[in-house]
């Protein structure tokens, strides 16, 4: 067996499909049809049991004599069942996912051809969320929450974005990811759930893998390097540079710990057993690769928002973390991801499917050191309080900023230098429409959000908790109505040109 074990990985390798692009960063217009991933990995070829033992020393024992378990017994669930049942389900929530964002998106490939992210991938430009019809930009811009209410005339691009199979849920990982992860790894991890694929085109996404700041090495820019850190590189990559303390922060930000969806007992959602997610599997190179979730925060289950992974750039900069939560450490917030968010806040799930601990003086610290020292990508043409070097900047790009702290009222939540102003607020989004079920998620009142920081924007679409806007674009014409702020065509632009700045 010992000499089979890397043929077989070697074999699993090509099965899985693990190719990597030529170029990481292409990007291709997938459209609405779902990520073809290839075959998820086949489960190991070891003989396994679909049941308790129907007979023990030749005596059989009858159904009416098994366990029935209590829930959380020890035989919970029947892992080809829950398969079968949920793969039965898959065709027919895809198609409803990719009906609603046909409906409600323009998603056609229109790169930027001048701005790009920090390695190079073409921002998408232009305005994606579809107007209802007979309206315009303009028109909604004049009206009242109360007349955009009454005339049903709220773009449904604006409402909340269900998550693919939002009564279930849980953690949907970019393809991007997976195809790495299985590269690295020989197969050996595989994120690809056999019950729900990733929705969103990639070409609305991060660039991949995201550059790597440390606030610790200004000299030395990107330090990841063009890499996609990981439990197999890292060490690679940061023995020089980060200390012995970070090294081991490090180390657990990218060891895979069991989750609801991920791990190795029945109750999951990959074909082979899953030794779970990492912290830096969504939060790529500190970043974000787009994964999603349902944030745990919130019963009952309409009610809980799909969660587009935020970046931890610059979260040294914030005083409150989560959306709703705000918890106030990194520490905690540390912790409270691992253990009880990774499970739906269910905290007799950990206990089931496994967990890890998180040794507070020597893990911990390391682990919420190294995400203070990630930093903002580098912002040119801005001055040391985070405004615009007037001699660096366009002249359209000084009109947005100007509109940015005056007419947009922007910086009333999003004052520089980091472009946030760490409490909630309610953008009271009900104003403008009746509650309402969308495949499963309740538009309503959504009540106060965290604000999040503009700083280095243009690299983190798609944008707001759930990543219902795809382009900053979409943005502007979102705050002009929320805000009524009544900007022109002009000034919207002009303040486009300020957000590439940041
Ligand atoms: C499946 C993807 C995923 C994984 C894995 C993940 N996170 Fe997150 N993370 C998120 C999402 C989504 C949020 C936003 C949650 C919210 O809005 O309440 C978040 C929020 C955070 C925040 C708060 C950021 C802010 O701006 O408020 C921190 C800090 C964080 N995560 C750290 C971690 C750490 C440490 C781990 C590993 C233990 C981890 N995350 C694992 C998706 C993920
Ligand atoms: C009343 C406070 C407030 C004002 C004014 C405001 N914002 Fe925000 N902004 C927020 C909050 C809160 C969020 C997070 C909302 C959420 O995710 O649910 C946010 C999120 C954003 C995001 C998404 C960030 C991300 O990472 O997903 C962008 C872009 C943005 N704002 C741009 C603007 C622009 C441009 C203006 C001015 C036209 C503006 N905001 C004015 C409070 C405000």
């Amino acid at each position: 067996m010992k000499t089979a074990l890397p043929v077989l990985f070697a074999a699993f390798a090509i099965l899985a499909g693990c190719t990597r692009d030529n170029d990481p960063n292409a990007v291709t217009d997938a459209g609405l049809t779902f990520y073809d991933l290839g075959p998820p990995s086949p489960p190991l070829p070891y003989p396994g049991r679909e049941g308790p033992p129907s007979s023990i020393d030749g005596v059989p024992i009858p159904p009416e004599c098994q366990s029935t378990g209590f829930p959380g017994a020890d035989q919970h669930v029947n892992f080809n069942e829950l398969r079968a049942t949920l793969v039965a389900q898959k065709p027919g929530l895809e198609a409803t996912q990719a009906a609603l964002l046909a409906a409600r998106y323009d998603l056609s490939n229109q790169p930027s051809a001048s701005v790009t992210m920090f390695r190079g991938k073409p921002i998408q430009v232009g305005i994606r969320v579809k107007l209802p019809p007979g309206t315009t930009w303009a028109s909604l811009g004049s009206m009242s929450p109360d007349e955009i209410r009454a005339a049903k005339l709220f773009p449904p691009g604006f409402l909340a974005l269900p998550h693919p199979h939002h009564a279930a849920g849980g953690q949907v990982i970019e393809p991007q990811l997976i195809n790495e992860l299985r590269l690295q790894t020989l197969g050996f991890r595989d994120l690809l759930r056999f019950d729900i694929d990733f929705d969103l085109p990639q070409i609305f996404l991060p660039e991949f893998p995201p550059a790597m700041f440390l606030t610790t090495h200004p000299d030395l820019g990107d330090v990841s390097q063009g890499q996609l850190v990981t439990i197999e590189n890292y060490y690679e990559l940061f023995k020089f540079i980060m200390t012995p303390k970070q090294l081991e922060g490090l180390r657990m930000l990218v060891t895979p710990a069991p989750e609801q969806e991920f791990n190795l007992i029945d109750d999951r959602r990959t074909d082979r057993p899953s030794l779970g997610i990492a912290c830096f599997d969504c939060h790529a190179n500190g970043h974000t690769d787009g994964s999603f979730l349902i944030i745990s925060d919130n019963r009952p289950q309409p009610q809980r928002r799909r969660g587009d992974t935020p970046s931890l750039r610059g979260v040294a900069n914030q005083q409150i973390f989560g959306s709703k939560r705000s918890f106030m450490t990194v520490e905690d917030f540390t912790v409270f991801e691992e253990r009880t968010a990774y499970f739906d806040d269910d905290l007799s799930q950990p206990l089931k499917k496994g967990f890890t601990m998180i040794d507070p003086t020597f893990q911990l610290v390391g682990m919420a050191e190294v995400q203070r020292i990630l930093n903002f990508p580098p912002a040119p043409k801005l001055d040391l309080l985070g405004r615009l070097d007037t001699r660096l900047a366009s002249a359209a790009e000084i009109r947005g900023e100007q509109l940015f702290h005056g007419k947009a009222q922007c910086a009333g939540c999003h004052p520089p230098p980091y472009y946030i102003d760490n409490v909630l607020h309610d953008l009271h989004l009900e104003r403008f429409y009746d509650p309402q079920l969308v495949n499963c998620a309740l538009a309503t009142a959504e009540g106060p959000v965290k604000t999040t920081t503009l700083r280095g924007i243009k690299e983190s679409p798609p944008y707001f908790h759930d990543g219902r806007l795809l382009t900053l674009e979409d943005s502007i014409e979102f705050f002009n109505i929320v805000l009524g702020d009544q900007l022109t065509t002009g000034e919207k632009s002009d303040l486009l040109a300020f957000l590439y700045t940041l």
